[in-house]
C-alpha cells in the first residue's frame, strides 16, 4: 500500500525542472559518495535490501534497489533529489503526504546539492538506455 502511495505522489510531481540537472555530472565522485553514504542500505551494487517491497512490523519499508529493477527510475529528478536531501518523510510531507514513516534519512546536512546530483547521475548512469529514456520522460517540460 505504501508503495502505491509513493507512485501516486510521484505521478503528481510537477517536473518543474527540465531534467538537465543530471547532465555533465562527476560520475566518479557520485560513485565514491554512493559507496560511502548509500551502499549500506541500498546495496554496493544498487541491489537494495532483501524483500524490499515488504514493510517491517512498524510499517517501514526496507531500502529499495536503485538499479533498473527498482522504482527509482519511476520518479522525476526533483523527487529523487528532495528524497535524498530531506529524507523520505519530509520529502513526502512537502508533497502533501503527512506522517509517512520512511526509513530514508535526509542527507542535507551531510552532502552538498552538487554532491547529491553527482550521486543521482551515477545511479542513472547504471540504467539501460531504455530505462534512462523512460525516466527522462518524467522530467517535463522538455526543451
Ligand atoms: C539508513 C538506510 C538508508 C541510507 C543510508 C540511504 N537510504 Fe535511500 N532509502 C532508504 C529506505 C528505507 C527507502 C525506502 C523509501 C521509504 O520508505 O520512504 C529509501 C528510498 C530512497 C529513495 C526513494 C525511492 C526510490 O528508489 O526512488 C531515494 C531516491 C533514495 N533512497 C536515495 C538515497 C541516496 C542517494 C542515498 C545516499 C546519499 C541513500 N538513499 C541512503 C534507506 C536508506
Amino acid at each position: 500500500m505504501k508503495h502505491a502511495l509513493i507512485f501516486a505522489v510521484s505521478s503528481f510531481a510537477t517536473g518543474a525542472t527540465a531534467g538537465h540537472e543530471l547532465d555533465d555530472r562527476d560520475l566518479i565522485n557520485g560513485q565514491t559518495l554512493y559507496a560511502q553514504e548509500c551502499a549500506s542500505c541500498h546495496g554496493a551494487n544498487l541491489e537494495g535490501q532483501p524483500d524490499w517491497r515488504t514493510p517491517d512490523a512498524n510499517g517501514v519499508l526496507p531500502a529499495p534497489p536503485h538499479d533498473a529493477s527498482g522504482h527509482t527510475w519511476h520518479h522525476d529528478n526533483q523527487l529523487l533529489f528532495e528524497y535524498t536531501r530531506l529524507g523520505g518523510e519530509e520529502a513526502l510531507a512537502a508533497r502533501g503526504v503527512i506522517g509517512f514513516a520512511s526509513g530514508m534519512p535526509g542527507f542535507g546536512n551531510v552532502l552538498t546539492d552538487d554532491e547529491i546530483w553527482d550521486i543521482l547521475a551515477y545511479i542513472q548512469s547504471t540504467w539501460p538506455d531504455r530505462v534512462q529514456v523512460m525516466q527522462a520522460d518524467r522530467n517535463l517540460p522538455h526543451d
